[in-house]
């Protein structure tokens, strides 16, 4: 049996033909760790979704990645209904989640509920993802009433960038990580399918981890998740400037496309390209 294969079968316990919000507590009691990575676009999301990837999420990370912005506060529910339903059409297996924008849930749970339907109804996701803990409670609950799956997020959440002041671990005393572990609890027992815990300490991790059935899935909170998700374009280096600890940078994009690039750029220049079998 070839190298690859055996890894394939010693990591995946079972074989989901179609990932399912219930297949992800399934794979925690399994202990199968879950892989989650950013996808933006339909021909990203074709080959994330075809390496098997569980679950795509559609970042409101879009805001840096897709169109430079500084913070993820800009980004509109319109722009991200469009990069979801990109998303979307690519798709055969992973669960898509929806990050819901800034400003599209905080003000009054019937908004947020607004704008996880037009989410759900525009562009074909399976689900939402929102930031907070008991401050969103109320939305929270509206939108699994109206049976729309909610995945979490706690730790460092982007959207209050500017009331932390700093990208820098969330959680390192001992008050903020109760108020974690509370609010953790919270989101499971009001229905959520999962967490996502960002940049807090690994010890942390675990302990919430352990305290809860659904799923807990890391950026930078250390190996004790149940899952990972990582940026794709941070995973393939195409973004070079972002340097944390937590990132594992699995291509050097940015200087190979960069290299292609100029090597089309000196071609067309020296009339190399297109040549004689390049035209009609
Ligand atoms: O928007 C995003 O990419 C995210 C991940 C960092 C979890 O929320």
């Amino acid at each position: 049996m070839a190298q690859n294969q055996k890894q394939i079968m010693s990591t995946a316990k079972k074989e989901y033909k179609r990932v399912t919000v219930k297949s992800l507590v399934d794979m925690k009691k399994n202990g199968e760790k879950i892989s989650m990575l950013t996808a933006y676009d339909y021909s990203m999301a074709k080959i994330v979704d075809a390496a098997k990837v569980d679950v795509i999420l559609v970042g409101d990370s879009a805001s840096n990645v897709m169109a430079g912005h500084e913070t993820t506060l800009p980004i509109t529910l319109d722009q991200m209904i469009y990069h979801a339903s990109s998303v979307i059409r690519a798709i055969d297996r992973a669960l898509v989640v929806v990050d819901l924008p800034f400003g599209s849930y905080q003000s009054d749970p019937k908004e947020a509920l607004r704008s996880a339907i037009r989410i759900m109804k525009e562009s074909g996701a399976h689900a939402v993802k929102l930031e907070g803990g008991a401050e969103i409670k109320e939305s929270v609950k509206r939108i699994l009433a109206a049976g729309i799956p909610v995945m979490g997020h706690l730790g460092l959440t982007p959207q209050s960038i500017y009331k932390f002041g700093t990208y820098t671990v969330r959680a390192k005393e001992e008050e903020e990580a109760e108020k974690l572990m509370e609010d953790a609890k919270l989101l499971q027992k009001l229905g959520c399918f999962g967490i996502v815990l960002e940049k807090i300490p690994a010890m942390l991790t675990k302990k919430v981890s352990e305290n809860l059935t659904i799923p807990t899935i890391g950026i930078g909170g250390g190996k004790y998740a149940d899952g990972q998700v990582l940026v794709v374009h941070d995973l393939l280096g195409m973004t070079h400037e972002f340097n944390p600890r937590f990132l594992r940078r699995y291509m050097n994009l940015y200087e190979e496309m960069g290299n292609a690039i100029s090597n089309y750029v000196s071609d067309v220049k020296s009339q190399d390209f297109p040549n004689d079998d390049e035209q009609y």
